[in-house]
């Protein structure tokens, strides 16, 4: 039987999806890209924002008259929106066979056996720690290439921010075994895999035990991750998401400025930069102690290049909180930013407090922020003209088939002219002579 999976949301559902797709390889299922083509099709869904929920339900809604020409076809959900929602989603898509959760994702193969057994609805949503261990699998579907590959290292969270559904969706955090995350990228590097990207929704909180506590001066298990896996031959780029700002002692960053493979950009989430709202979000940290992570991280790596989150028009945000979080956009000089629109997620303190801000202004704001960052990539890409990047190639451009392109390690995109012997997830040398707010263009030297 062939499947088709569709992917939502964040790195982890992707990570999620692949290992779905190569426990169900493995049992002799083919993995299709064509929904025409398959006989059960899973999607993996999100839940972080309300407008992720509502095009997962579109979309499977849509499904409906699919399953009335072929009505053997088998449709699930998985992932947060699934476990969000729950057996719900059989009132408002009765078309559904399966609704799983994102601890059960390993009961998968068990869950079609037994709808292919007997037809029936099934929802399988709690119960399951032992998820974490038989996620090694990788089948590679989309996104990264063959030489780039995801390791997800903790799940799930426990700092509970006022606005984030994350932690009641995906559970409380948990890390894997430092050796087996080890061995999984030695087997991916033995593969042929030369760049990872450790996953996690508190990626730096790994081997921590779920303490809610930042670890104290010294403490940094995830720094010692970072350390073993710099050792394996073959990988050339270590990169991870999302730590949160709190995790960054001077362990951390002494470690991450002295691992050679270790990628010199680094994500760091602010969502506001007005300590008032940063309280009102539960975060543990002010504007301040963030701007001082950054100068000490830059103080390791002087080429650092930072992305970010920010939520615009979180409950209250006023004009002057706003201000805040445009100065301190100002300050680091980010190279991107994910900036979203505040969605109340119901059960989440955030969506109950007082001083909801109107569409309109969160629109404006949201606006205003993309454009500022538009200004300053613009600017800061001038900088690396004349500049020789270390380039990871990752294929021929997608805009201009006779390019190519690939990322330096402060990950900007750089788009260059190919050589005959141009291959992908080789490392080059390109020399930067036009650059946008987004690419850089160069030659190879
Ligand atoms: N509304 C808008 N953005 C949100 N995020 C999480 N929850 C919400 C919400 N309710 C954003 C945060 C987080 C990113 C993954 O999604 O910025 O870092
Ligand atoms: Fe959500 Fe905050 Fe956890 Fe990130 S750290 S997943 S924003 S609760």
């Amino acid at each position: 039987m062939n499947v088709f999976i569709k992917t939502y949301g964040c790195q982890m559902n992707e990570r999620d999806s692949e290992a779905i797709a190569g426990m169900l390889a493995s049992r002799g299922y083919g993995i299709v890209d064509r929904e025409e083509t398959a006989d059960i099709l899973i999607f993996n869904t999100c839940s972080v924002r309300e407008q992720a929920e509502r095009k997962a339900v579109g979309k499977i809604g849509f499904i409906k008259k699919l399953k009335k020409q072929r009505p053997e076809l088998i449709i699930g959900i998985m992932g947060c929106m699934a476990q969000h929602l729950g057996e719900k989603l059989f009132d408002d898509l009765p078309h559904v066979d399966f609704v799983i959760g994102t601890g059960q994702l390993h009961k998968l193969p068990e869950v079609l056996d037994s709808i292919i057994a007997e037809r029936r609805q099934l929802a399988l949503l709690t119960g399951g720690e032992e998820v974490l261990t038989s996620l090694g699998t990788h089948y590679r579907m989309t996104g990264t290439g063959e030489f780039q590959a995801y390791i997800a290292v903790t799940r799930g969270c426990n700092r509970f921010c006022s606005y984030c559904i994350v932690p009641y969706v995906r559970g409380r955090e948990v890390s894997r075994d430092i050796a087996d995350v080890v061995a999984e990228a030695e087997n991916l590097a033995a593969a042929g895999v030369r760049e990872i990207m450790l996953l996690g929704q508190n990626v730096a909180a790994f081997g921590l035990g779920g303490d809610t506590d930042p670890p104290p001066e010294g403490v940094s298990p995830f720094a010692d991750l970072l350390a073993e896996l710099n050792r394996i031959q073959g990988l050339c780029r270590i990169r991870f998401i999302s730590p949160y700002p709190s995790y960054f002692n001077d362990k951390l960053i002494r470690t991450l400025g002295a691992l050679d493979k270790v990628c010199h950009n680094v994500h760091l989430p602010l969502q506001s930069g007005s300590d008032r709202i940063l309280k009102k979000m539960n975060r543990q940290y002010t504007a301040e102690k963030y701007l001082e992570i950054v100068a000490k991280l830059r103080q390791v790596m002087p080429d650092i290049t930072f992305s970010t989150d920010i939520i615009v028009g979180f409950p209250g945000e006023t004009a002057e909180d706003f201000n805040a979080t445009r100065d301190l956009m100002r300050k680091v000089g980010y190279d991107n930013a994910f900036i979203f629109k505040y969605s109340p997620r119901s059960g989440t303190p955030a969506a109950e407090m007082e001083g909801q801000i109107p569409q309109a202004v969160r629109e404006e704001r949201n606006q205003l922020l993309l454009k500022e960052l538009t200004d300053y990539t613009l600017a800061h890409n001038k900088t690396y003209l004349g500049s020789v990047q270390e380039v990871l190639i990752e294929g021929p451009s997608r805009r201009n088939p006779g390019r190519w392109s690939g990322k330096t390690g402060t990950f900007k995109v750089v788009v260059f002219k190919p050589a005959p012997e141009t291959a992908s997830g080789d490392l080059v040398n390109v020399k930067i002579i036009r650059s946008t707010a987004a690419t850089l263009f160069g030659e190879l030297v």
